[in-house]
């Protein structure tokens, strides 16, 4: 869909790949619903997008709290009057070390990267019904393709097979609706994901693509023609 004027909710917009497509979509047009649980990152990513004339909103929310997703969305609608588009983005890392993996880790990891992007789903979802239009893009993660080298992501490549799976099936169910549903699988991306929990090889990996880079095949799958469905997109740093 052409972005001009379309309300996009981006979770985990306060920084990283979230914060990339904000500025990405903002560029094109977009109004733009950032949601993360940091203010003053928030309010700066804001403010970098208001500065050069585009339209953007920020709401503090932990997606791990179903009540805070259900005010944020209605605040959203309040202040920006529709929504056009959900990224399911914020995510955690977990400990990849099985014996050191606290489980606390574990637990966020499921409650962020899972049930946070189902609950924020379930909440949008009736409004993309009432209006028959409305594009779902999950940020998932090549460790949630079964046919990657998964050995070193254990618990976290769970949480994104829960969603490759939960995006599967939702994709089915709207099959008959204008209603678009798009898993992304991008590979390694350089941004403070492994920092966050400690990791050594945490930057400038070669793996590692970056964010800005990742967020202008988001931004061009969002752009396509209504009645061009791009499913699933996997892309990787080429070596
Ligand atoms: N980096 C990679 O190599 C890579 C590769 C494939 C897929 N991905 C996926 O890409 C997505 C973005 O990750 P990233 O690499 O950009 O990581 P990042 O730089 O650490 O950013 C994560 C974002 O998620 C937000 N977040 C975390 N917990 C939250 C919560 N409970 N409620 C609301 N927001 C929360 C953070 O904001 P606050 O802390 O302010 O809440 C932050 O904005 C994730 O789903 C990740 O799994 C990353």
């Amino acid at each position: 869909m052409n972005l001009k004027n379309k309300v996009v909710i981006i979770t985990g917009a306060s920084q990283g790949l979230g914060k990339a497509i904000a500025y990405k979509l903002s560029h094109e047009g977009a109004k733009i619903a950032l949601v993360a649980r940091t203010e003053k990152l928030l309010m700066e990513v804001k403010n970098r997008i208001v500065n050069s004339g585009g339209v953007a909103e920020y709401f503090i929310c932990d997606i791990s709290n179903n009540q805070q997703i259900e005010k944020t969305v209605q605040d959203i609608l309040n202040k920006l009057g529709k929504i056009d588009i959900l990224v399911n983005n914020a995510g955690v890392w977990t400990d990849e070390n099985l014996e050191k993996e606290h489980p606390e880790y574990r637990k966020r990891a499921f409650e962020v990267n899972t049930l946070g992007h189902i609950n924020f789903t379930y909440t949008v979802l009736p409004h993309f019904q009432d209006q028959n239009s409305g594009h779902i893009f999950n940020v998932i993660s090549n460790a949630g393709l079964l046919e990657k080298d998964n050995v070193r992501w254990k618990s976290y490549a769970a949480t994104k097979h829960a969603m490759t799976g939960f995006t599967k099936s939702l994709r089915d169910s709207l099959a008959k609706t204008k209603i678009q549903v798009t898993g992304f699988f991008p590979g390694g991306i350089d941004t403070n994901l492994y920092e966050n929990v400690g990791r050594q090889d945490a930057h400038n990996q070669p793996w590692m693509m970056k964010a800005e880079d990742v967020a202008d095949c988001v931004a061009f799958v969002l752009n396509r023609p209504n009645d061009v469905y791009v499913e699933s997109l996997i892309i990787s740093k080429k070596m």
